[in-house]
């Protein structure tokens, strides 16, 4: 009888540990609050909205975020991913939990779940951390960030399943990284090797979860992976759209003819100066389609490297001046019948009103809205206009290609 108690003792144990290890599994594998799921629309398609570098501060603020929120209306994404350097870290704590609530409210109001990660200014002071900045963006419901993953570097490194239209199966994924802000010597930082870590045996666990099938994604993070120069040409001079490699004395890089390439090349590339094999760890597991940063901001472009697109998308912020009316925000959309694939565009805001729009703004009385969509579509116009006329006279001149169409 004592055998058998035992025995039964035993037997409880060892389901209460199974038990316990698949719990912890489903909540590893099913990710964000179940209040806030993310999944593909009734039309079969998961549309997301890249948001990046919006640099709020006092000056941008109204401007800026008036933008965002139009953006929002028009597109009506299942989801927004906001790739850091969202809000300038310099005027201060108080200003900048305002400046999020303001900032997560355009998402909140509107019921689109929103994925924010960092950047390197969205936390450079001594007043705050990036632990409690993110404390502070997930105080709003529409927030899928996740600050209990596990004690990686950074703040902000997570997963969103996309569930399929008609049930409730995983048929897309979006990895969301922090690619830190600084390292020791003060050069821009990377995904350490701890997430690097994470994010394999999380695919893997993933993976399982899906009947041994990968489950194809996108991955987001603020600085670009520097495998991004092995896709573009080294040439040995300087010159229009060719630009010095960061951290080398005399190494040029411009678009590589051979590659497929979408959208410009309007400044260098600014990864990390470590490396610690976040995109070969993507390459190995398979399932990363397209890796997303910001950083750069006037960087509008994709790449293909070894299977995976290294796209950039530049800033969303509105300074009121001609130069930023060429920002706006990206496009990707997925087809849920096959998520390998996907199509991307890039929306830039003097291309948003027509003056029909503008006059409308004025006769409702919006004043903020009538001020910056005129700013934006009478500056752009000449900004754009710039832009057509200085790639074309490269172009011409160099007989290089510099500009390829943005939409993929
Ligand atoms: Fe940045």
């Amino acid at each position: 009888m004592k055998k058998f108690t035992r025995l039964i003792s035993l037997m409880l144990v060892l389901l209460m540990a199974l038990g316990m290890s698949n719990v912890g599994l489903a909540n590893d594998i099913s990710g964000g609050s179940a209040n806030n799921m993310v999944r593909f629309g009734s039309d079969g398609k998961l549309k997301v909205m890249h948001i990046t570098d919006s640099h709020i501060t006092s000056k941008n603020a109204d401007a800026s975020m008036w933008l965002i929120g139009k953006a929002l209306d028009k597109e009506q994404p299942n989801v927004a991913v906001v790739t850091g350097d969202n809000i300038n870290a310099g005027e201060g704590w108080e200003k900048v939990k305002e400046f999020v609530d303001r900032y997560m409210e355009l998402f909140e109001s509107r019921g689109i779940p929103v994925a924010v990660t960092f950047g390197n200014h969205d936390s450079e002071t001594d007043q705050f951390t990036r632990d409690q900045l993110l404390e502070h963006y997930n105080r709003f419901s529409c927030s899928l960030a996740k600050a209990d993953v596990q004690p990686l570097s950074g703040s902000g490194t997570y997963y969103v399943p996309v569930y399929g239209s008609n049930d409730n199966s995983v048929k897309f994924n979006l990895w969301v990284f922090d690619s830190n802000d600084y390292d020791a010597e003060g050069n821009y930082s990377c995904v350490q090797a701890d997430q690097v870590n994470w994010y394999k045996a999380t695919s893997d666990k993933i993976r399982l979860a899906n009947g041994g099938q990968k489950v194809y994604s996108f991955a987001f993070q603020h600085i670009i992976v520097p495998e991004i120069y092995d896709v573009l040409k080294k040439v040995d001079h300087s010159g229009a759209f060719i630009y010095e490699r960061i951290y080398t004395d005399g190494e040029y890089y411009a678009f590589d003819p051979d590659s497929t390439n979408y959208g410009t090349l309007y400044e260098e590339p600014c990864c990390g100066y470590e490396n610690f094999g976040q995109f070969d760890a993507m390459v190995e597991k398979g399932d990363v389609i397209a890796v997303f940063s910001g950083h750069e901001h006037t960087n509008n472009f994709a790449v293909n490297n070894q299977g995976i697109d290294i796209v950039n998308t530049g800033s969303c912020r509105y300074n009121g001046d001609a130069y930023s009316a060429q920002y706006g925000y990206r496009i990707l959309e997925v087809d849920e019948n096959d998520p390998s694939k996907y199509t991307t565009r890039v929306e830039k805001w003097y291309d948003m009103f027509t003056w029909g729009d503008v006059f409308t703004l004025k006769s409702a009385g919006d004043d903020l809205g009538f001020d910056t969509a005129l700013n934006v579509t009478f500056q752009g116009f000449f900004q754009k206009g710039w832009n057509n006329f200085y790639i074309a006279i490269v172009e011409m001149f160099t007989g290089r290609r510099v500009s390829y169409p943005h939409s993929k």
